[in-house]
């Protein structure tokens, strides 16, 4: 049975936030599944945070699974990008929208470490992974929006094939960071992120391309067997992946970073 618990400040995220309901778990096998469910129900009440301490089962992008150590942030939203005068644009744009405002949550706190945005949905900071954002579109239009931050948890506590390759606040800064604080900040740059992509979508375009961590490397995007090599330009207002490739600039709006398997 899924048991929900009470150490995050749920009253607090409800009056201060957003949100308009939150469901807490002590353990799910992913909180992108249980959004799905209450998906199917046309009449949940919106948006709805799903939020596990624990993870058997988290989600990556392109069937990769996540991790979640113990103290760091899982959460997905399941909203209406309506009700941020948003249009239902998920994929690049969406994700950097929402890691953009995790960088926003996260970057005084980090100082001076630098931190940036890996295309297409990651934050890295010098290297490694810090979060990573997962967007899926239900087929009435809602979205749920899954975001993992290594926040309380080390690095070495990591399975031994992610220790080199990810980082957590805890590492960065040496201290705790209190859940319910760092979650009701996120939401907040979040809420201000989505309506900045509805209303002014340039302007948040533009910090894309300035987040970027990948300008000048050479890379290779896949989408589906056929891989295509270029140096990265940087990213397009609207989240699209510039490439200086053999047949000259391209941008790409789908694909993946990692070889098929
Ligand atoms: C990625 O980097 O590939 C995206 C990772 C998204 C992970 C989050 S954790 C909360 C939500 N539940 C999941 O199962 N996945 C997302």
């Amino acid at each position: 049975m899924r048991r929900m618990v009470a150490d995050l400040n749920v009253s607090r995220i409800i009056a201060e936030t957003f949100v308009a309901g939150v469901e807490h778990y002590s353990s799910l096998p992913s909180t992108q599944e249980r959004a799905r469910e209450a998906a199917s129900n046309p009449f949940e009440t919106l948006p709805l945070l799903v939020i596990a301490d624990r993870q058997t089962a988290g989600r990556g992008r392109e069937g990769n699974s996540w991790w979640t150590g113990e103290g760091n942030l899982a959460f997905s939203l399941l909203f209406d990008p309506a009700e941020f005068d948003c249009p239902r644009r998920a994929v690049p744009a969406m994700s950097l929208a929402a890691s953009v405002a995790i960088i926003d949550t996260i970057a005084a706190r980090i100082e001076p470490h630098r931190v940036g945005l890996h295309w297409p949905n990651d934050v890295f900071v010098e290297g490694k992974k810090l979060a990573g954002v997962l967007v899926e579109v239900m087929p009435d239009g809602r979205h749920i929006l899954g975001v993992g931050l290594n926040a309380n948890s080390r690095a070495a506590d990591a399975p031994d094939e992610l220790k080199s390759r990810i980082v957590t606040l805890r590492d960065l800064t040496g201290t705790a960071h209190e859940r319910t604080v760092l979650l009701m900040r996120l939401l907040g740059e979040l809420g201000t992120c989505l309506r900045q992509l509805g209303g002014e979508p340039d302007i948040l375009g533009l910090r894309f391309n300035d987040l970027c961590v990948q300008h000048g490397q050479m890379l290779t995007l896949y989408q589906g067997d056929r891989p295509t090599v270029g140096r990265c330009l940087g990213i397009a207002t609207d989240g699209g992946l510039l490439l200086d490739t053999a047949t000259g600039l391209q941008a790409f709006h789908s694909g993946t970073l990692q070889p098929p398997r």
